[in-house]
């Protein structure tokens, strides 16, 4: 069966994807004009929106990645969340943009803006494109640039997976049984 027949229904289509990333770029480019931001994003989920996102940027940028895993129920719920793969640049002094693909709970963002802002940046902002406001525990989060704000419905596609699966999808969809549902 292809990929896209096990989906409920597409949440997000590819064209209001990409308008909705060109949009972001533009703010950021504006916002970033004089400066030559460092982009950071998190492996694996958030490489399709990193790659989209900073070939819209117009101001020159660098980029950097970090891998980290999250343990417990919920994968970040536990508020658990270890390091496992650090960034190769220095950030001290750098204007530094965290890009993420969704933000759910808050603790994986929450955790990076810790350990970043510890690093001396000259500046540290959040651009995410997605955010579940509904599952939030870390409500003080600053986010600076949000793609979408999303129902509590379990998404897939473009970067985002279940089991490691659909993450090659270009759209944004909604899984045809919901994993973190109950049981009935
Ligand atoms: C996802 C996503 C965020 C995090 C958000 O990563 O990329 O980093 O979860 O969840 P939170 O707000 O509840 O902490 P995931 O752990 O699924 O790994 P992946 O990027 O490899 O898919």
């Amino acid at each position: 069966m292809a990929l896209a027949d096990q989906l409920a229904s597409v949440l997000i289509p590819e064209a209001q994807l990409q308008a909705r990333i060109r949009e972001l770029a533009d703010r950021i480019s504006a916002d970033y004009a004089d400066r030559t931001p460092l982009l950071v994003s998190v492996l694996k989920g958030a490489v399709y929106f990193m790659a989209d996102l900073t070939r819209a940027i117009s101001v020159p940028i660098t980029m950097d990645f970090m891998a980290i895993t999250s343990y417990g129920p919920g994968q970040g719920a536990s508020g658990a969340v270890r390091l496992i793969k650090d960034l190769d640049e220095e950030i001290s002094g750098r204007h530094v943009l965290l890009v993420e693909d969704i933000i759910d709970t808050g603790l994986t963002a929450a955790y990076l803006l810790r350990i970043l802002g510890a690093r001396d940046p000259a500046s540290l902002r959040i651009c995410t494109l997605l955010d579940k406001t509904a599952r939030r525990i870390v409500d003080t989060l600053p986010i600076d640039y949000r793609g979408f704000e999303i129902p509590d419905v379990f998404v897939v596609g473009y970067g985002l997976d279940y089991r490691q699966l659909y993450r090659n999808l270009p759209f944004i969809g909604v899984l045809r049984t919901d994993p973190a549902a109950p049981p009935p």
